[in-house]
């Protein structure tokens, strides 16, 4: 049975020597089921370089307590390095019955150096080397998120720039509500994104001590230097408590829920694009980089991928489901429950960098269709509010009273079958005399996206603006 293929079953049925380990207290090995639910090798052999880099910052650190002997702690040095030679060469032969990426190392060293392996494991257990090994990987998936949802907002601040201008309905309700700029409405989600990646930093400075030094959970007796490990390893101070040190699982969580939160922006923003590219609105086209075609239907091309980053929301969602389960019920301190909080981890960030990149993919292959855009804004009465707007400022209305008017000059128009825009100026006196024909200055599109300049708005020139303040903080 090898690590590659965890559901083939082991031919020999018959009892196995005891572990190598720690065969001491055990007369035979586990049965073929135990080592099949037991093992974690399978998936945490991806922990390989943090466990390796892990080791040698401990055995760096006995040695320099004196713990261990000094040509020990070279020799374990030299042996890590090359099994990380071995497994980044595909030399390496992982082994079920070795459990987990830790054995499945130190069992290779022991091969590799002879006895000083064996003087490794003082005054650390696997409780604090997985929770370690873990933490250290999962920080560098925070950082490899930060930077591909860098260069999704990249690709967003480039088409909101290139389309600060062009005007498309902007929808409550998706009910076609008051003009909009195509570029405005591509940099909310810059903003969504940015907020992501705030999360996922703040998550990272919370997750920045190490545990390595808890031990199995009460600590030591060896005198040990935790701040010297935690420095080597990059975190800010050892963790304060070594039963919370090999117990928390915090971080993880974090990392699913400020992931979760991303995977709900990309599919808020896939199904806009699905909505977009559908003959209703043709608001963008996708090239045949992003679609599929039919089997059936010759006419067809289908937006898959804006589809599948919607629906892999929900297993990203899930897998922080399923690990606040499995965490719910846990007393301190370690359990083996916690084995299962690397595969929602490792699955979570496959599927999300993969969503990122096809997001950041479609947007730049996206060809927005302003003349479409302008279109739907014709339908709709959509600069509505701009003519209540107008009875507030010239006419020194109340609003609720020019709500009301509007309402009623939005009927006439409707009577009549057209924009509010074409409607002629005695229809509108029909229902309030003292309009004038300055009105027809805020009933075009044009005029309603330009007069839109407060902060934040939608206005051209205030979107420019925005999407250079973006530039400057996001990227
Ligand atoms: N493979 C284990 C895990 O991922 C390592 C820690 C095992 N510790 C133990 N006491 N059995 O959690």
């Amino acid at each position: 049975m090898t690590a590659d293929d965890p559901k083939s079953k082991p031919s020999d049925s018959a009892p196995k020597a005891a572990n190598q380990l720690w065969g001491g207290r055990f007369a035979r090995g586990p049965a073929a089921i135990m080592e099949r639910i037991n093992a974690s090798i399978g998936f945490d052999k991806r922990l390989y370089a943090q466990d390796i880099e892990g080791s040698k910052a401990h055995a760096a650190m006995l040695a320099e307590q004196g713990i261990i002997g000094r040509e020990d702690a070279a020799a374990i040095r030299a042996g890590l390095d090359r099994v990380r030679e071995e497994i980044e060469a595909g030399a390496f032969s992982f082994k079920t019955e070795l459990e987990d990426i830790h054995m499945n190392v130190e069992a290779r060293l022991a091969e590799l150096i002879g006895e000083p392996a064996g003087r490794l494991h003082t005054a650390r257990s696997r409780n604090d080397q997985v929770a370690t090994d873990f933490r250290l990987w999962v920080r560098d998936a925070m950082d490899r998120m930060d930077q591909g949802l860098r260069d999704l907002q990249a690709a967003l601040i480039e088409k909101a720039e290139a389309h600060a201008a062009t005007v498309m309905p902007g929808f409550t309700h998706l009910q076609t509500a008051q003009p909009v700029t195509f570029g405005h409405h591509l940099l909310a989600y810059v903003e969504m994104f940015g907020r992501d990646r705030g999360r996922f930093r703040d998550a990272r400075a919370r997750l920045n001590e190490s545990p390595l030094g808890s031990a199995a959970l009460a600590g030591t007796s060896f005198p040990i230097d935790r701040h010297a490990t935690a420095r080597a390893l990059g975190f800010d101070r050892p963790m304060a408590n070594s039963l919370d040190g090999v117990s928390d699982r915090d971080f993880a969580l974090e990392y699913l829920a400020a992931a979760s939160i991303a995977a709900v922006h990309l599919s808020r923003l896939a199904e806009e694009i699905v909505v977009w590219c559908s003959h209703g609105f043709r608001f963008v086209r996708l090239s045949d980089a992003f679609t599929t075609g039919s089997s059936i239907m010759p006419q067809k091309k289908n937006p898959d991928a804006a589809e599948l980053v919607r629906a892999k929301t929900g297993r990203v969602i899930g897998a922080l489901n399923g690990l606040l389960v499995t965490m719910k019920g846990l007393p301190l301190a370690y359990s083996k429950d916690m084995q299962e909080d690397k595969e929602p981890v490792f699955e979570t960030d496959d599927t999300l960098a993969l969503c990122v990149a096809a997001m950041a993919g479609m947007v730049r292959d996206m060809e927005p269709q302003p003349d479409s855009m302008r279109t739907a804004t014709e339908r709709g009465f959509i600069t509505a509010t701009d003519l209540a707007d107008w009875l507030v400022r010239v006419l020194g209305m109340p609003f609720r009273q020019a709500h009301h008017i509007t309402g009623r000059i939005v009927k006439a128009a409707e009577e009549r079958g057209v924009g509010l825009d074409r409607l002629d100026l005695a229809a509108m006196q029909a229902v309030e005399p003292r309009i004038t024909e300055a009105v027809y200055d805020v009933l075009s599109v044009d005029a309603s996206v330009a007069s839109r300049t407060s902060h934040g708005g939608t206005a051209p020139e205030a979107v420019r603006k925005a999407a250079g303040a973006a530039r400057e903080r996001f990227l």
